[in-house]
């Protein structure tokens, strides 16, 4: 166990390093570790700063949206990923790309009302004072009016028990708008609790963003789907039965979730973006209906397998992380992204790509084989192979029928000895 480390935000760098060396057992090649992948712009992010903790990035390739060839960058630690978008992508491109469609870009805050006991009395006072509430929620962010139109709507959600919902709905432009949601619902709190004998409970965006939805649909010859064992025709089939799988069994539509969520979070890290976020919307949207559903549906149609996703995608393009990071400039520059918008679409399409690669595998060869040289190498890499040991490690580990951990530390440690007996 360790030891307590008190008011640690309040030193400098080598100071709290020195403080942890302290209390936990640190070595002097951690220390190096941690001080060579500092930076000033991570130790202005978060509090009790220690270093950058760094991910592969990769570029997932030739993605045809909306008849846009794009290349787009991956933030990754599964092997996998990237190699699966870019497959996905291939086979989608071949019939002609993506369709996406932006079908809303507004974000929801609530002001939630407790013990209300008579909740006709403040939903009237809610419905004519709608012009008031707008004001104080835009006085609040008039900055918002720049670049967005700002609060333009109150719902009202009587949900029982004394609770009212008060939801604003903003238009954020290019932000993601958490702050500016923030600071509109909390200055609308404190307007209403003045003129409402009504207790506040808590005023916050809201992450089920049904207001911010992306649908991506494509169709896919069935020619292209054939494999070495399998038809195309077959190969759909089996992906259309995936979809029923999935909308049947919650246990599976998890898994075909988590695929569709392995292209769309790496994406929205290399953009800066927050992924909790992403994540909590999606999954929020998957069980809608009140059941856990897959967010995508593939169907046979008229001689091709047929694609569709609608999940909400509220990214930022602007503010927040996005701009202080300094590989998301690049990363724009890269994918060739110009608008929270097209964010939306890039984002969706490689989610959807990323579920056609996975699904194809898992119905035709597997996802093992597919991805083994990948997974070697990070097997390799997580026995401990040095970057030159790697090439030896991965030759010999893939010609094992069982490749795993102890074979690549014997193997590893037989390279060393015979180095080291030279
Ligand atoms: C693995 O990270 C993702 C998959 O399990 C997705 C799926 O099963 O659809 C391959």
């Amino acid at each position: 166990m360790t030891k307590p480390l008190n008011h640690f935000y309040r030193f400098d760098y080598e100071t709290r390093l020195t403080m942890l060396e302290d209390v936990v057992n640190l070595t002097a090649s951690d220390r190096k570790m941690l001080r060579d992948s500092r930076s000033d712009t991570g130790n202005d992010i978060v509090e009790n700063y220690l270093t950058d903790f760094n991910l592969p990035e990769g570029l997932a390739t030739n993605f045809k949206i909306n008849g846009k060839l794009y290349q787009i960058p991956m933030v990754t630690e599964e092997p996998s990923v990237i190699a699966a978008a870019s497959n996905g992508a291939q086979l989608v491109a071949k019939s002609g790309g993506f369709v996406a469609k932006v079908q809303n870009r507004q974000m929801i805050g609530q002001i939630v009302l407790e013990n209300v006991s008579d909740e006709n009395k403040i939903l009237d006072w809610i419905h004519s004072n709608e012009a008031l509430i707008l004001k104080t929620a835009n006085e609040a962010h008039p900055s918002v009016l720049k670049y967005g139109q700002g609060a333009t709507q109150v719902r009202l959600r009587n949900l029982s028990e004394g609770f009212i919902s008060i939801d604003l709905v903003v238009d954020v432009g290019e932000a993601m708008g958490a702050n500016i949601i923030d600071g509109m619902t909390e200055a609308v709190s404190k307007m209403i609790q003045s003129n409402l004998s009504a207790d506040v409970l808590m005023s916050i965006l809201s992450n089920f963003a049904t207001e911010s939805l992306v649908t991506v649909k494509c169709q896919i010859a069935l020619e292209t789907l054939t494999t070495a064992a399998l038809s195309g025709e077959v190969v759909a089939t089996k992906i259309e039965q995936a979809t029923k799988l999935a909308t049947l069994d919650p246990y599976r539509a998890a898994t075909h979730n988590k695929g569709i969520m392995n292209g769309i979070d790496a994406v929205i890290i290399a953009f800066g973006n927050d992924w909790r976020a992403i994540e909590s919307g999606a999954y929020a949207y998957a069980c809608r209906s009140g059941k856990y559903q897959p967010l995508s549906q593939w169907t046979k149609q008229d001689g091709y397998l047929v694609g569709e996703m609608t999940l909400p995608m509220p990214v930022a393009f602007t503010g927040g992380a996005t701009k202080v990071l300094p590989l998301v400039a690049v990363n724009k520059r890269i994918a060739d992204v110009k608008s929270a918008r097209e964010l939306m679409m890039v984002v969706g399409s490689v989610g959807l790509a990323q579920n056609l690669a996975a699904l194809k595998a898992l119905v035709t060869e597997g996802i093992q084989r597919g991805h083994m040289s990948l997974q070697i190498k990070s097997l390799a890499r997580s026995a401990g192979a040095t970057h030159a040991e790697l090439a030896v490690v991965v030759d010999r580990l893939s010609k094992m029928s069982r490749p795993d951990l102890a074979s690549a530390k014997t193997i590893i440690s037989e390279i060393r000895r015979k180095k080291s007996s030279k």
